[in-house]
């Protein structure tokens, strides 16, 4: 069995990251596109994410993904307001992922990856998803250091 990196990203780090992380595990990797582009105006994206999480909203997700050649997900995404954008939330919704292994990755400006992480254990409850330790990927070295230990 196969793994694959899944990851949202606006401004293009948690692409980055994502990327080094399917090098480094042989993943295959896609990226999440929401059916209705986020602003790419800073102010208009802070507008709009947090109408999103102060309303609950699960934004619809474009692709369409068989994870049936795979047993383990990497899921990347960046800090949005001390939790994970409210697309994951949409990600857990959208697919099936029971029996699955996944394992968060985060970049974020300063918040450490402990402050998302309870919001994704929340999110896979009732799914008989295995959920493993997660991890902050804002560098190459941090990735590293989650891979050696
Ligand atoms: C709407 C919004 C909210 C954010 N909230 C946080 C936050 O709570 N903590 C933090 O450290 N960084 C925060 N950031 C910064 C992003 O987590 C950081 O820039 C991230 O690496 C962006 O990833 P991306 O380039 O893949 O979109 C926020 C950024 C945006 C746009």
């Amino acid at each position: 069995m196969k793994s694959i990196v899944i990851y949202f990203s606006e401004s293009g780090n948690t692409k980055k990251a994502a990327e080094y992380i399917a090098e480094q595990t042989k993943s295959d990797i896609e990226r999440l596109s929401p059916v209705k582009p986020y602003p790419k105006d800073y102010d208009k994206l802070v507008e709009v994410s947090g109408d999103e999480l102060d309303n609950d909203v699960y934004p619809e997700i474009k692709n369409q993904i068989s994870f049936d050649n795979y047993d383990t997900i990497y899921l990347g995404y960046p800090t949005w307001y001390h939790q994970a954008p409210m697309i994951i939330h949409s990600f857990f919704d959208k697919f099936d992922l029971k029996n699955k292994t996944v394992i968060p990755f985060t970049t974020t400006y300063s918040s450490p990856f402990s402050e998302s992480e309870p919001f994704i254990k929340k999110m896979v409850i009732n799914k008989g998803i295995e959920l493993k330790r997660g991890f902050r990927a804002n560098s190459n070295s941090e990735i590293n250091k989650y891979f050696s230990k």
